[in-house]
């Protein structure tokens, strides 16, 4: 009789399958972490069987996110599958090259110039009395007695109403602008199917008209609001159009969609599952800032970012070709432990290396000092508040089946 020989499974193909795995499974996408330590292990760039180039250690990703030669192809990542002469028929696609998130130079720093003196640190700090009386806001109605769903009352709401406030919207047209935000920003996972873009389309089409009509109105009569301002925004004789005011609102609205709501809700989990790590933060608040440091680190609500290669790259000790599509896995970069020691430990102490989930280089997050201050000044408040917060009982917390956004829909808190 023959003795059974398990086959052999090279290195590549485990590697492919942990990433089907992570991208098509909703295990995978539910709980990335132990494929990323895997893959981790095994490799640190790898070229998948569909062709994409994927970066998992800490350097490599923040080398490839600086890359001058490493650019953003929004018609190659987003449904390759649509032709460019099909793509103005498309409102999730057509308003992408339009926003600088997927501009290269020269029109990303021109977009970028014209839109930046909105993010200075002092501007985003002159914001801290507004956001902290949104906070206290929404914590007063929170039900001080029984309990609340965290993501809808709080995580959801502030972002928005921050953002929004900004921006100038009416308070009262931000609710049915939530789930029109939310289905185009499904855009971002990757393996998006036609049924899908079409999704993404309604919800896109909706927020267009509405910034549109937003745009038109502050035109006509201009007030103390941001998008008054980016209007007016003057660089030399060069302004933003139509297109790229619509594009900017739609940026700069979606970002509290659902990045920030999921800054709040991860980090919110974290600190639930660490009673340790609450009580910590509780004995001493000046701990707040580096926590919530630790949290976007820990379950970071991006978890990935793409480029494609204009000329040859080498990155982790492999040269990526010219014309690669590659994937930065970020929230595997997190967890990465030549950088983060214990890297599955969530340690609100912890000052090791700078996150990576506002990217790194020219795209660097423009309103990273805005969604820090929220979540800074949110988690205080909420903490001083509320002394005894937990996960509901019978509460079943399921995160999204998504990656490159990464958050639960409900998380439901009992503060008895
Ligand atoms: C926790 C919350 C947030 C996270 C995790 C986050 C993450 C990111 C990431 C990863 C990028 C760059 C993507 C890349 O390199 O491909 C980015 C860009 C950007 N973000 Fe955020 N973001 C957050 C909140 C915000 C907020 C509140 C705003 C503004 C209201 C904002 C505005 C922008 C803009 C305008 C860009 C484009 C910058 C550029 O391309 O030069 N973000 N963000």
């Amino acid at each position: 009789m023959e003795a059974d020989i398990a086959p052999e499974v090279s290195v590549s193909d485990e590697v492919d399958g942990l990433l089907a795995e992570l991208f098509l499974t909703p295990e995978g996408l539910r709980d990335p972490y132990p494929r990323y330590e895997r893959i981790q292990e095994l490799t640190p760039v790898h070229h998948t069987a569909l062709g994409h180039w994927m970066v998992t250690g800490y350097d490599d990703v923040n080398t490839l996110l600086r890359e001058q030669h490493a650019l953003k192809d929004p018609y190659r990542v987003f449904a390759p599958w649509v032709g460019k002469d099909e793509w103005e028929s498309h409102a999730a696609l057509r308003r992408l090259p339009n926003i600088m998130l997927w501009a290269n130079p020269p029109d990303h720093t021109r977009l970028r110039k014209l839109a930046g003196f909105a993010f200075t640190n002092r501007a985003v700090q002159a914001m801290r009395p507004q956001i902290a009386q949104m906070v206290d806001n929404l914590a007063d109605k929170l039900d001080a007695a029984g309990g609340f769903d965290y993501m809808k009352d709080f995580a959801f709401p502030l972002p928005a109403m921050a953002t929004g406030r900004m921006l100038g919207l009416p308070d009262e047209d931000l609710p049915s602008l939530q789930g029109p935000m939310r289905a185009f920003q499904d855009i971002y996972e990757l393996g998006l199917t036609p049924e899908a873009l079409a999704a993404c389309d309604e919800g896109a089409q909706f927020t267009d008209d509405y910034f549109a009509g937003l745009v038109e109105s502050r035109r006509r009569s201009p007030g103390e609001d941001l998008l008054s301002a980016l209007i007016a925004a003057k660089d030399g004789q060069d302004k933003l159009s139509q297109g790229e005011l619509i594009g900017m609102c739609n940026l700069l609205f979606g970002a509290g969609f659902e990045t920030t709501t999921n800054l709040l809700g991860n980090g919110m989990l974290a600190l639930l599952r660490h009673p340790d790590q609450m009580a910590k933060l509780r004995d001493d608040p000046t701990l707040v800032p580096g926590a919530v440091e630790e949290m976007l680190r820990y379950d970071s609500p991006t978890q990935l970012g793409n480029r494609v290669t204009d000329g040859p790259v080498r990155i982790g000790g492999v040269e990526i070709p010219d014309g690669s599509s590659v994937v930065a896995l970020v929230g595997a970069a997190h967890r990465d432990p030549r950088r983060y020691p214990d890297p599955a430990r969530f340690d609100v102490t912890r000052n090791d290396a700078p996150v990576l989930s506002f990217s790194s280089g020219i795209h660097y997050c423009l309103g990273a000092s805005l969604a820090r201050l929220e979540a800074q000044i949110a988690f205080s408040t909420l903490l001083t508040r509320f002394p005894r917060l937990r996960v509901a009982d019978g509460a079943d917390i399921e995160f999204r089946p998504r990656l490159t956004l990464r958050g639960v829909e409900s998380l439901p808190i009992s503060v008895d």
